[in-house]
């Protein structure tokens, strides 16, 4: 029996489709290896966000020519494929730094995976490669999803049309399209019935969602949540991640009236000062991100926030950067992830005047990111003594341990019993650290 082995470099995107991935591929006869040196077949599920990203792809993949020659030294052939961001952008780099690359698809292709795997045998020594966007919805194609355990991801949006003028998503993932309501809710039930007490909406845009139902009228995100909300055995309700411009009056409303919908929203901000959001082409001034965040908390007071932030935009000023610390004040996020700008080639910013020196960028994330954590931990040691409930799906590190996330996805360890995967505990918190808390379950 042939086996397989997936690395997942990026997002949570990238996560759901190598789960799917893995489905295609069980349905060929596959099984999972553990590790790379023992698989047939050795697929890398690639990340072009950032520079950094994207380099860590090509020196991980030299490391499986190695691979690929030791086996072969052993009599063993290696099958050696690369999809996601990094073959739409870069598929041309890849065959020419790494030749020994058998196959490589872009985000949107891989449900084509049973005919290239099969082209690959007639044509060894040939990097196949298939980039194009396709006409028809992968989702199509895709055997169904199961569920991987209490916690399971749903995509329902995939694609950009926003163009921010530092992101390669809209090149990558292509323009923004919608699943059907009917699909996301079959898969929803699914994963519901396989055991998921909890699901994430996933979207690169997640709250311009807007799919048909089965009579054909567009529906918005929060009429596809309300649907979600209603299957029996569901818990808890996650959506990421969500442009702030995008946040209407109907979500909103959901935040006040679906229980199940949990107060913790990912809302990236980017930067707080309008000047570098202008230059940014966000569709909102740091005012108005305030105003939707005040308008979210009136519905759910309990609501919790977390941002991605950039630093060292082209153009960006010590005033500018001033701004972005402001905003983060003001808004006291729970949890955020920041990055020093990266120049993406193709991208409006890579040709912007005033790039910012390496080393101000550098000391700039550093006082972002003290000042993140410090409202992390802040945010993290409120939570001691409280009672929450916690859905354990991890094992921990250490013996009797697993781990969960808290309502505000906080990571959550606790020594509980083994049968207490996969269910949601209450604990009460006894301890906090920046990134994570503990506690004993509550009798
Ligand atoms: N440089 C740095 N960070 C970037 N992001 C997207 N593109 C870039 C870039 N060129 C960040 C944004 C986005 C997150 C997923 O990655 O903050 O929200
Ligand atoms: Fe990239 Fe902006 Fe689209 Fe997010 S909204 S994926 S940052 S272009």
């Amino acid at each position: 029996m042939k086996k397989y082995f997936i690395k997942t470099f990026g997002c949570q995107m990238n996560v759901y489709d190598s789960q799917r991935i893995a489905a295609i591929l069980e349905t060929l006869g596959y099984t999972a290896a553990p590790s790379a040196p023992q698989a047939d077949l050795v697929i890398f599920n690639t990340c072009h966000i950032r520079e950094k990203a994207a380099e860590k792809v090509f020196s991980d993949l030299g490391r499986l020519e190695i691979i690929k020659q030791e086996r072969a030294a052993r009599g063993l052939d290696t099958v050696i494929g690369v999809v996601g961001c990094v073959v739409q952008a870069e598929d041309e780099q890849i065959a020419k730094r790494a030749p020994y690359v058998d196959f490589a698809t872009g985000p949107l292709t891989y449900h084509r995976l049973p005919e290239i795997l099969a082209k690959i045998g007639r044509c060894r020594g040939t990097t196949i490669i298939d980039t194009e966007f396709p006409a028809e919805s992968k989702f199509d194609f895709l055997p169904p999803n199961r569920s991987e355990g209490g916690c399971s991801f749903v995509a329902i949006q995939e694609g950009c049309n926003n163009f921010c003028t530092y992101c390669v998503v809209p090149y990558t993932r292509g323009v923004e399209t919608s699943r059907p309501v009917e699909d996301i809710l079959t898969e929803a039930r699914r994963l519901v019935d396989g055991g998921s007490l909890e699901l994430n909406l996933l979207g690169q845009n997640v709250n311009s969602y807007h799919g048909e139902d089965a009579a054909g009228k567009e529906r918005n995100l929060a009429y596809l949540l309300q649907r979600i909300h209603e299957i029996d055995g569901l818990r808890r309700i996650r959506y990421t991640t969500s442009y702030p411009a995008d946040v209407d009056a109907d979500l909103i409303a959901c935040h006040r009236d679906l229980p199940k919908l949990m107060p913790y929203l990912h809302l990236p901000v980017q930067s707080g000062s309008d000047s570098v959001l202008k230059a940014m082409n966000r569709r909102h001034s740091a005012g108005q991100y305030l105003d939707i965040i005040g308008r979210l908390k009136a519905a759910n007071p309990q609501l919790g926030f977390s941002s991605d932030f950039i630093v060292g935009f082209p153009g960006e000023t010590d005033a500018d950067f001033e701004a972005t610390l402001d905003l983060v004040r003001q808004v006291g996020f729970i949890q955020a992830f920041s990055f020093k700008y990266s120049r993406r080639a193709g991208t409006p910013a890579a040709l912007m005047p005033g790039q910012v020196e390496e080393k101000v960028k550098k000391q700039r994330l550093e006082i972002l990111q003290n000042l993140l954590f410090s409202l992390q931990l802040k945010f993290n040691k409120e939570s001691v003594d409280k009672v929450m409930p916690v859905l354990f799906d991890i094992k921990g590190r250490h013996k009797g341990e697993l781990v969960g996330r808290s309502p505000w996805m906080q990571n959550v360890h606790a020594v509980l019993p083994a049968s207490a995967r996969n269910t949601i505990v209450k604990i009460r918190i006894k301890d906090a650290n920046v990134n994570s808390l503990s506690g004993e379950p509550q009798d």
